[in-house]
This record gives structure tokens, C-alpha cells and sequence, in this order.
């Protein structure tokens, strides 16, 4: 950390007023690699306490807005290497990979890098997202509603079978363990689920993260994400989100990692975010604080509005892809500002001001996804950004100065106008623009509400 010291002389009195005026610049070290990475280079490097940015390890976007780095997000001794050469003053992991491994722990049991704040919670703070037993658990201790559940394992397998035989349908099954956004299986049928349900414990599907599984009540309703930015002891809400999921128009088709956002979520009025923070939120940081819990950093709650109640879907201990790329551009506050506060336990101090205007982001992604895709196609047509119009990069690389494809999800146009229909209008029309072969896109984001 730099700090300056500046100061002011007024030399005609041949008085000397010391005005001494602190400045923090940071080195900030942001994991990841996704949109979400990209949209957060983006934010952090506009904020002028950033010294330098880097990013390991990136991607074609985030090397606009710092440097990218090539070590993995969850390479412990390689990121402290790195951390201790460069003089980093701060890590922001992007995913949960690296915090359910444990990087916060990591770096406070660690006496030379003990004084580098890590966003994000301790290893057990993260198992609200690393394990959905926990999290079950957690949510029963603390009242927070959520659907009803059971959790199985081998020793009660045959427990578990008898439960689905008498379970009402659709059935929820959910791998415990982290499983690459798989993990989560809604079956019709009671022989199906017991089918799956015997893969993923006996089996082993999801592997380790499989062994144990949750039983749940599937909920029918609209779902939203909320974000919340904690210290531990404070909160501040950050703009809604809702994502979408599926590949197909209509929400069907195969999950992936999310076609498109929108935010803010017009039904997430006043009147139902009041009870988002007296039964979810506050509760969650209250509960976590009682509970010895240390976390500071993203809670995303992934919600669902049945009747005008909020329930609990899942929690994650990160901010959710594609939502940060619509949150991210209608947050007008200095995110390493709220970082700052984060780390130092005074975000009670801070206020969060929210752009006025809708954003809409729609992904463009790569013919086949999310199953098999090829990659490697030039990318051509990208606009310019400004100040109603971003495009964050997903899985892109660069070669010789031309933009390639190099996954599935490529990368996402965000637009921001007046109203959600104009910025739907707005990236739709720069996503017919943008060209590579076999691109695709979902044209119904934000059905619902236009
Ligand atoms: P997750 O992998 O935990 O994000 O879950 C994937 C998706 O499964 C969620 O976004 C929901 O659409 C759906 N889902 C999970 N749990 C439930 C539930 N109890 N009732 C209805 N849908 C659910
Ligand atoms: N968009 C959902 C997630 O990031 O998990």
C-alpha cells in the first residue's frame, strides 16, 4: 500500500498549515476468469484508491483494465508467491473454488500474509455454499424460511428410498457438495428419482460431493437473486438480479451457467425486500456473527417468491454470473471503497446508491453449449463501450490481435437505458452485430416482465 502525504503550504503569512491528506492506493488481486471477473476488473479499476489490478487468471477482457496473471484460482503457494513479490494489499476471489478450498484461512493463518484482507468468507463461512446440508442446517437453526428437507447419506440409504416413495412430486435431489452447477436434479417421476437418487449416492455421480444428498420440497414461484456485501457484522444491499438459466427460450432446455440478467427485478418492490431482510438477510448475518462465523465479503442469496413470500433456494459465498455484469454497471458507489469498509468491519458507514436505470445483459454463446462446442472462431463487430453499453468477456482469448471464442459462455452485452424493454432492445441489437460462427442467444430475456 502507497500512501501519500501531501502538504499544503501557505508561505505568504510564513505560516506553514500542514493539511496532510492520507491516500490509499491498493494492488488488488482479483481471481477468476469469467464475465463476472470481467465486469469486476472493470468496476475495480475505475476506482482511484487502485493502484494496479491483476488478474489470474483472466481472460481477453479483464487485460484491458489490469494485468493478467497465470496461476489458477485455487494454486495457494503460487497466489502467496505472487501476493508477497508484488506487494498486494488485497484479493478479491471472483468464484467459489478458491474460498471453499479455504483461501481466507489460508492468508490470515499465514504470518506474511496475514494483513492482506481476502473478500470473502472463512472456509466455513463458505460451506453456506460448499455444502447444502450445511446451509439446511444453518437456515433450521436461524428460522430463515427455505423448503422443506432431508438429508441421506449410504448409512440411511434405504430411509432415504422409503422417503421418495411417499414424497409429493416434482422431487428435489441435491448433490451436497460442490458439482459444477450440476448437482441439482428435479424429477416427475418417483422411479426416476430413486434411480438418481441410488447414482448419485451409490454411484458416486458427483463423486465426493454426492455422497451425502438433500431430499427437498420443490417450491413453484419466480426466482430472484439478492446480493448483500457483509463485514461481518453490517450489511449493505446491492442492486437485484435475475438470471436465466436455461439454453432454451421459454426457460427450457438444458441449465447452464446463465444466458442473460436483468436488474433491477420489478416485482422485488419495497414491500417483499422488507421481507427479504427481517426473514433472510438479517438472520443470515445475525446468525453467522452468533455463530462465530467469520465472513466477510458476498452473500448471494438465490431466492424464490412463492405467493409473496421469499424462500431460500441456495446460498453462495460469491457474487452470481451473469448478475454482476447487470449489478456491477448500476452500482454507482467506489467498490474498492466498500471493500475497504468491508475489511476494516465499518461498512455501516457506507450507503449504497443505485443507478436509476434498468440493465439488461444477453449472453452469446457457442453452437452446442452447454454440452459439446468447438472453439477457436474469430470474433468480430464488438462496439466501442460507453456509458449505456459494456460487453464483458467470457470465455475469449486473444491471438495476434484477433478475439477468439475459447469456451461456451463468450461473453455478454450489458445495456443500460430508462426502461428494461429498451435495454433488452439495445443488446439484442448489438448481439446481431457482434459475429463468430455458430454464435447463439437467447431473445426472451426478461420475458416476463415485458
Ligand atoms: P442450484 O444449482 O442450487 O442453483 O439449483 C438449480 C436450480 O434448481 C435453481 O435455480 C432452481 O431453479 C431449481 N431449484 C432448486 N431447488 C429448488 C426447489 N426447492 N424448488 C424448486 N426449484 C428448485
Ligand atoms: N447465475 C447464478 C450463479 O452465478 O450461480
Amino acid at each position: 500500500m502507497r500512501h501519500n502525504v501531501w502538504m499544503l503550504e501557505f508561505g505568504s503569512w510564513n505560516l506553514v498549515f500542514g493539511i496532510w491528506i492520507l491516500e490509499f492506493h491498493m494492488k488488488v488481486l482479483l481471481l477468476g476468469s469469467g464475465g463476472r471477473e470481467h465486469a469486476l476488473a472493470w468496476k475495480i479499476s475505475q476506482s482511484p484508491l487502485c493502484e494496479k489490478l491483476f488478474i489470474a487468471p483472466g481472460n481477453g477482457g479483464t487485460s484491458q483494465f489490469g494485468e493478467n496473471v497465470n496461476i489458477a484460482v485455487s494454486d495457494m503457494e503460487q497466489l502467496k508467491g505472487f501476493c508477497l513479490q508484488q506487494g498486494i494489499d488485497m484479493v478479491v476471489p471472483g468464484s467459489e473454488e478458491p474460498l471453499v478450498k479455504g483461501i481466507y484461512d489460508f492468508f490470515k493463518t499465514d504470518a506474511a500474509l496475514a494483513h492482506i484482507p481476502v473478500m470473502g468468507p472463512s472456509k466455513v463461512g463458505a460451506q453456506l455454499e460448499g455444502s447444502k446440508a450445511f446451509a439446511k442446517q444453518f437456515m433450521l437453526r436461524h428460522n430463515i424460511p427455505t423448503a422443506a428437507y432431508r438429508e441421506f447419506s449410504e448409512e440411511n440409504f434405504e430411509e432415504g428410498v422409503a422417503y421418495l416413495q411417499q414424497h409429493p412430486l416434482p422431487v428435489v435431489l441435491k448433490a451436497d457438495g460442490l458439482a459444477a452447477g450440476k448437482g441439482v436434479v428435479i424429477l416427475d417421476s418417483r422411479e426416476e428419482a430413486i434411480t438418481e437418487f441410488g447414482q448419485m449416492i451409490k454411484a458416486a455421480k458427483f463423486g465426493e460431493a454426492s455422497k451425502k444428498v438433500v431430499v427437498e420440497q420443490f417450491l413453484t414461484g419466480i426466482e430472484l437473486s439478492v446480493f448483500v456485501i457483509t463485514d461481518g457484522h453490517s450489511y449493505q444491499l446491492l442492486p437485484t438480479a435475475k438470471d436465466y438459466k436455461r439454453i432454451g427460450e421459454g426457460d427450457t432446455g438444458l441449465n447452464t451457467g446463465g444466458m442473460g440478467a436483468i436488474s433491477p427485478v420489478p416485482f422485488a418492490d419495497k414491500a417483499f425486500m422488507q421481507k427479504v431482510e427481517e426473514q433472510i438477510i438479517r438472520p443470515t448475518v445475525v446468525g453467522l456473527a452468533a455463530e462465530q462465523i467469520v465472513y466477510q465479503g458476498f452473500i448471494f442469496f438465490g431466492l424464490i417468491n412463492v405467493g409473496g413470500e421469499p424462500y431460500v433456494i441456495e446460498y453462495n459465498c460469491r457474487m452470481g454470473d451473469p448478475e454482476t455484469e447487470v449489478v456491477m454497471p448500476r452500482l454507482k458507489n467506489d467498490l474498492l471503497e466498500l471493500f475497504r469498509a468491508t475489511a476494516a468491519g465499518s461498512l455501516d458507514a457506507q450507503a449504497i446508491q443505485e443507478d436509476r436505470r434498468a440493465a439488461a445483459t444477453v449472453m452469446l454463446v457457442s453452437k452446442g453449449y452447454p454440452e459439446d462446442y468447438e472453439k477457436g472462431k474469430a470474433i468480430n463487430g464488438i462496439p466501442q463501450q460507453s456509458g449505456s453499453q459494456l460487453v464483458f468477456q467470457a470465455g475469449t482469448r486473444e491471438n495476434g490481435g484477433q478475439l477468439l471464442t475459447n469456451g461456451g459462455r463468450v461473453l455478454t452485452i450489458t445495456s443500460l437505458a430508462d426502461s428494461l424493454q429498451a435495454a433488452l432492445a439495445q443488446s439484442k441489437q448489438t448481439a446481431e452485430r457482434i459475429q463468430f460462427d455458430g454464435k447463439y442467444y437467447r431473445k426472451d430475456i426478461g420475458f416476463e416482465f415485458v
